[in-house]
């Protein structure tokens, strides 16, 4: 399978259409943004990285019996994927207290979140990805109320096993953003799991192995990610 025409650039992968209307191919350049934009960089290696790790964890889920978007991998930064429609909710889980929910609410990081906690948010950048909640969602027409259902079942299947994964490994899955969209009327998770969208800390030392280290210019990205792919017992190319 191979690109056809270019049918959207965002901030870290590119999507182009090929000659089956059902199918994408996504992009995953280098380019590593934080705060809705605002912080770019191009990290070497990423692309090639988070597309892997995007493969390997969708297929960990599929095995779960996850609806997912991946078909396969093509090239070291291109994976296929179903082509969905996507909903421009972002629906995250929080299993530790970190980032906006601590701006937020004037709780400390690090802090054990029994439930874990669930937010939706506005996938608008202009906006900064406004919280919102299930009423916007039904009034606004952004996903049906049965998806909307749905999505959150499976929000929270994804957290039951990948907190198990990455525990086996060594790490605490602190929280991670989803964005699903819908395959011929079913809802199927899309866009990418990698540490660009979650967060990952070592479980003895709470050493950040994601995107926070870009966030907070502590350096060491990519290694990080490499690090986390490693643990999973990843095989990455040269
Ligand atoms: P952003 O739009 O946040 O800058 P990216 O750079 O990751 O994000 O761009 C990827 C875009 O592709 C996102 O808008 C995402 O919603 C969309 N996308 C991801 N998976 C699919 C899919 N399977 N079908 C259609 N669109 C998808
Ligand atoms: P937050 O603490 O900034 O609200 O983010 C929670 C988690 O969701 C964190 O792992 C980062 C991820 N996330 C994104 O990747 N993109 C987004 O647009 C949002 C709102 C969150
Ligand atoms: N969606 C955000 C961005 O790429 C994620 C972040 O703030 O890190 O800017």
């Amino acid at each position: 399978m191979e690109k056809r025409a270019e049918l959207y650039a965002g901030k870290a992968k590119s999507v182009y259409l090929t000659d089956d209307p059902d199918l994408l191919i996504l992009e995953f350049r280098d380019d590593t943004s934080a705060f809705d934009g605002e912080k770019m960089e191009k990290l070497a290696r990423k692309g090639t990285v988070n597309n892997y790790f995007n493969v390997f964890i969708m297929g960990k889920l599929a095995e779960a019996g996850i609806p997912v978007h991946v078909e396969k991998l093509l090239l070291d930064n291109q994976v296929l994927v179903k082509k969905l429609d996507m909903m421009p909710v972002e629906c995250v889980v929080r299993n530790i207290a970190a980032g906006s929910i601590c701006r937020r609410l004037g709780v400390e990081e690090g802090l054990d979140l029994n439930p874990p906690t669930y937010e939706l948010f506005l996938k608008n950048d202009a906006l900064h990805d406004p919280m919102i909640n299930e009423s916007h969602v039904e009034t606004f027409g952004w996903a049906k109320p049965e998806h909307l259902v749905r999505m959150k079942e499976l929000t929270f299947q994804v957290n039951d096993v990948l907190k198990k994964l990455f525990a086996d490994a060594g790490m605490l899955l602190v929280d991670y953003k989803l964005e699903f969209g819908l395959f011929h009327g079913d809802v199927v998770l899309g866009d990418e799991f990698s540490p660009d969208g979650c967060r990952l800390w070592d479980a003895a030392s709470r050493e950040k192995l994601d995107k926070d280290r870009f966030r907070q210019g502590l350096g060491g990205v990519v290694e990080a990610y490499e690090e986390v792919a490693r643990r999973l017992g990843m095989k990455l190319p040269e």
